[in-house]
């Protein structure tokens, strides 16, 4: 059982929770929650090793011929968009720049109708020439990874000596339009946690969205022990050494950052509290592997394979209805602080974050 309580009571299909709403097109489950945004992993390979995600060897990538593709992503995307109610995809990886052909995707995923609203979230490597492309292609707006602005501290955590791509990255995005431009930093215990305020301040200068995220254990080697994630409770304490923090007013709705307005604003950041302040109640996200499993939740342990489906000659119907019967499984949320809980098979980079 899940530690979250809903405080919703669960709805039934005609017989039972294991059977879909027939009445209900959309991405429904049985607490009444319904998804419309759709996190699509685009390659499991990365450029960088941070060290809370993945081992330095890297890891035994997909083989190509189990990745969707193209073609076949769409498919899937469209029968998301025109049959499950799917509003906003967001690009993932891996690092979903490195997806061949980005930029054509992008367009393709544009034409659907009704039109989604699309982003990405990337670790910039690359971006810096190619964010006006990616822009023009139909690309609304970005989430760079970034931990730190010390290129010593970020060579020790992403184990590439990369600071400088992700800045230039990020200026480019900016420069493009892609608005809001967010960025996403891991506080790591004795590395960069005392970095924090200093990352805050660069954002805010440059008109970055900063958000501090708890470390989840979804990384690769199975490394994550909780005494060394640094919490929400932390994070606020840290900045609030140096700022001061107002709760944002607007509703948070089913975003995983809580914000606040740093020394009145304009200002803000925010923190993704997925361990010590799950908001499972609100999740309105499915997501979609490169080889094309379907998951209703980043801490699934089982998903659906719609790629079988697609080269089994499945029609659009079948493959909408597997969709929902396992959105429809979704659990109320991750169990990461029940005594029982384990760890998802593939790790935070083979499903996209
Ligand atoms: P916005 O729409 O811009 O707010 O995006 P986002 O914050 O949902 O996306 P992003 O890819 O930037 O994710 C930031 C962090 O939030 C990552 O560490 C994600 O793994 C985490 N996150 C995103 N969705 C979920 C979720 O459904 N559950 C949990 N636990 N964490 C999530
Ligand atoms: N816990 C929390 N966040 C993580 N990310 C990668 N692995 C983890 C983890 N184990 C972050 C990346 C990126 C975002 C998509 O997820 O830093 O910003
Ligand atoms: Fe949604 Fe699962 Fe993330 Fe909770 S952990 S917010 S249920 S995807």
């Amino acid at each position: 059982m899940s530690a979250v309580n809903l405080g919703l009571p669960r709805m039934r299909g005609p017989h039972g929770v294991s059977e879909p709403r027939p009445d209900n097109p959309a991405l429904i489950d049985t607490f009444g929650r319904v998804a419309t945004d759709l996190r699509v992993s685009l390659t499991d390979r990365c450029n960088l090793r941070c060290s809370y995600c993945m081992p330095a060897e890297g890891l035994p990538w997909l083989p190509g011929e189990a990745v969707l593709t193209d073609d076949e992503l769409m498919r899937l995307l469209r029968i998301a968009v025109e049959r499950l109610g799917v509003t906003d995809i967001r690009l993932t990886g891996g690092e979903p720049l490195l997806r061949p052909g980005l930029e054509e995707l992008i367009a393709r995923i544009a034409e659907l109708r009704p039109r989604p609203r699309l982003s990405m979230t990337t670790n910039g490597i690359g971006l810096a020439r190619r964010a006006v492309r990616l822009a023009e292609a139909g690309l609304n707006r970005i989430n760079i990874s970034l931990d730190t602005i010390n290129p010593e501290t970020f060579l020790a955590i992403a184990r590439r000596d990369r600071l400088s791509h992700v800045l230039d990255g990020l200026a480019a995005a900016r420069e493009a339009g892609l608005d809001p431009v967010k960025v996403n930093a891991v506080l790591l215990r004795g590395v960069n946690e005392h970095e924090a305020a200093d990352l805050l301040r660069f954002c805010l200068d440059h008109g970055y969205h900063l958000r501090f995220i708890e470390q989840m254990p979804l990384d690769a080697q199975h490394g994550w022990n909780r005494r060394d994630m640094v919490t929400a409770e932390e994070i606020l304490a840290l900045l609030r050494a140096e700022f001061t923090l107002t709760p944002a007013s607007e509703p948070r709705g089913g975003a995983p950052a809580e914000r606040w307005l740093v020394d009145g604003g304009p200002g803000d950041v925010g923190v993704i509290a997925s361990v010590t302040r799950p908001f499972c109640s609100a999740c309105e996200r499915t997501r979609l592997t490169a080889d094309g499993a379907v998951r209703s939740c980043l801490f699934s342990n089982d998903e659906t394979d719609l790629r079988g489906l697609l080269r089994n000659g499945a029609d659009d119907e079948e493959v909408a209805q597997a969709w929902r019967m396992t959105m429809w499984g979704k659990l109320a949320g991750h169990e990461i602080n029940d005594a029982g809980f384990a760890q998802p098979i593939r790790p935070m980079s083979a499903i996209g974050g």
